[in-house]
């Protein structure tokens, strides 16, 4: 590596794990004689190089049980790709030729991208623009392909396994049915996942239209076998067989996913069930990372520097078959991974009862 300084920056929606990896970079990275810079607020930060900073072994000890990111993020902003005609994605060349400035005034010999599939999408093109990028995959949603794992999702089917539980002690004492939704976009392994560590009684995904006919009479039934409450998991992707995915206006204007746990709530009191819909939101990203995403953060921070010490580009770092690997970035980006009729938490959720809409 011509440099030996390694610009990094955590892009779109944060998650639990990122300082973790910001700690195995940046310890790694200076045990072998490198330096780091972090660009603040995500991709933004290349237009403002000046705002980058050196970030030193004694500043990141201790952050990998940190949630959050101590280099800022930015969801969605200039350097997300636009859509051409043929679908394909494009980088203005500005933009390019701005990250190639910013990584020259911070002496960076590689870029090292946390992000989702949107985020990475823009680091596969900044590679094939010629410029030293390395991805790390970052998502509650464990939706990118190529890796079996991302960090951050752990932690998030934590969040929504101590959610249903808590959920179901008051369920149990008022004899309800609450609908839980959760994040995940258009794949269901949060809410799948989730709702097996909960123990849920059901789960909505987006990869299986629900039939609301079978749903409330599985709600009946419950109540028939003498089951004081009914949990269910909704994905804020999943939508009724009929339907279509039900989203929300935001104040900023944006359209998003969001809203499928009231309309759940609605059919499911046509029972007559005394029926309530709670909403996990950004719960499920803030706060502390599990053990085990603070091990695999840290572990794929390493195997981030190893690639940029080996020169290793255009390459993302994934976690297959119980280990840390890499592969390339234009084989992870852009192909969404969903939960497929035989996923096996598909058949161990059915295995164990758990009722999935159809
Ligand atoms: O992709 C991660 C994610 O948390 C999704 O599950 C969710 O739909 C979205 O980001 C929420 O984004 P924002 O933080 O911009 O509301």
């Amino acid at each position: 590596m011509p440099s030996p300084r390694i610009g990094i920056l955590t892009a779109g929606g944060d998650c639990a794990g990122l300082n973790a990896v910001i700690r195995g970079i940046v310890t790694a990275a200076n045990s072998r004689g490198m330096e780091v810079a972090g660009f603040a607020e995500g991709y933004e930060g290349l237009l403002n190089p000046q705002t980058a900073r050196i970030l030193s072994v004694d500043e990141t000890r201790g952050i990998e049980s940190e949630g959050g990111t101590i280099i800022g993020s930015t969801n969605k902003g200039r350097f997300q790709l636009r859509r051409g005609p043929d679908g394909a994605g494009s980088l203005p060349d500005s933009l390019v030729r701005a990250t190639r400035t910013a990584l020259d005034q911070q002496r960076a010999g590689a870029l090292v991208v946390m992000g989702g599939d949107g985020s990475l999408r823009t680091a596969l093109h900044l590679t094939r623009a010629g410029l030293r990028v390395i991805g790390v995959p970052k998502t509650i949603d464990n939706d990118l392909e190529s890796t079996d794992m991302t960090f951050g999702f752990d932690t998030a089917v934590s969040r929504v396994a101590d959610a249903v539980q808590n959920l179901r002690t008051t369920a149990e004492s008022h004899r309800r049915v609450i609908v839980l939704e959760v994040m995940g976009r258009h794949t269901g392994w949060l809410a799948l996942h989730g709702a097996v560590a909960g123990g849920a009684d059901a789960t909505l995904i987006p990869e299986i239209p629900f039939d609301s006919d079978l749903l409330t009479r599985f709600v009946k039934e419950s109540e028939r076998r003498g089951q004081r409450s009914c949990i269910i998991v909704v994905a804020e992707g999943a939508r009724a067989k009929a339907g279509r995915q039900i989203r929300k206006q935001t104040a900023s204007g944006e359209n998003r996913l969001g809203g499928i746990g009231g309309y759940v709530e609605s059919i499911v009191a046509r029972t007559g069930r005394e029926t309530r819909c709670a909403s996990l939101g950004h719960l499920q990203r803030g706060g502390p990372p599990t053990a085990f995403d603070r091990v695999l953060g840290q572990q794929f921070g390493v195997r981030a520097v190893e690639l940029c010490a080996d020169g290793m580009f255009g390459r993302m770092v994934s976690y297959r078959f119980g280990s840390v690997t890499d592969v390339a970035l234009a084989d992870a980006v852009n192909r969404r991974r969903s939960v497929s009729p035989d996923s096996q938490i598909l058949r161990h959720a059915k295995a164990l009862g758990l009722f999935l809409g159809e």
